[in-house]
């Protein structure tokens, strides 16, 4: 009889054929682990924006009245979650500064156009959590939800802890908040110490297009909150 194993419940032998450095062979050793770092942390951090992208769907469904106690409760269990897998991300940032700049000019020829400008997975997740222009998708459910039990999300920031749930819900969106926009200005560092003031490989002009976009997600929680002092 078969038992299942590590290797064949994490398809071990797939994942790890999935890091392929476009570094031809005659290059050095150094060099081609470095790409493989660089692909490596690319990889990763689209895995969990895979987790962070399905548990935010999941938060968001949980608001939909009829939503009762139990339903909010899950999506803080969710929002949670995001929250941490953020910090996890902008670790991983920090882990990519220790990318060797002489290596990295070596093998950058080699990305030719891809940039993670592409990131469809990147673009859905700032659609969920919105902008300093327009509110996402989640901050809407989390008003309708809100608003089916009798609250404003004024009256939530307003009243704190007296409103249980809702209250560690706006707390918890705004800690996905600042998470995202950490990870912003974390990239941000990372690019200005590897680029100096070079274009992106996506075209863009690298530092100065990043710095115009980082943004801030849920300005109306973050305005609704400063009105507390003035109650
Ligand atoms: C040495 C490391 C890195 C460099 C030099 C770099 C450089 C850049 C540049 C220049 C851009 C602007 C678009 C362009 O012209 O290409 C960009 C955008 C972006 N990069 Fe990176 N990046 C690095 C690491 C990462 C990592 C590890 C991720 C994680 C997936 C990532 C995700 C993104 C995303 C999502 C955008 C779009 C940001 C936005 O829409 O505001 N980058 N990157």
């Amino acid at each position: 009889m078969s038992s299942l194993t590590y290797a064949d419940y994490l398809r071990m032998e797939t994942l790890l054929s999935l890091q392929e450095p476009r570094t031809p062979d005659s290059a050095s050793r150094a060099v081609v682990l470095a790409e493989q770092f660089f692909i490596i942390t690319h990889q990763s951090c689209e895995l969990w924006l895979k987790q962070i992208g399905a548990d935010l769907d999941a938060a968001a469904e949980a608001l939909v009245p009829p939503c009762d106690t139990s339903d909010l409760e899950l999506s803080f269990e969710f929002l949670l979650r995001t929250g941490e897998i953020l910090r996890v991300l902008q670790d991983q940032l920090r882990a990519l500064e220790k990318l060797s700049l002489r290596y990295f000019a070596e093998f950058r020829p080699f990305l030719d156009t891809a940039s993670g400008a592409q990131s469809t997975q990147f673009r859905r997740l700032t659609g969920l959590l919105g902008n300093d222009h327009h509110p996402g998708s989640l901050y809407e459910a989390f008003v309708a939800a809100a608003e089916y039990h009798g609250q404003s999300v004024h009256d939530v920031c307003r009243r704190g802890v007296e409103c249980g749930v809702l209250h560690r819900i706006a707390e918890a969106l705004l800690e996905i908040g600042n998470g995202y926009w950490h990870w912003k200005v974390a990239h941000l560092a990372l690019v200005s110490k590897m680029l100096g003031d070079h274009d992106g490989t996506g075209g863009s002009s690298g530092v100065d297009f990043l710095a115009r976009r980082v943004t801030r997600p849920f300005p109306e929680l973050r305005r609704l909150r400063g009105k507390v002092h003035h109650c």
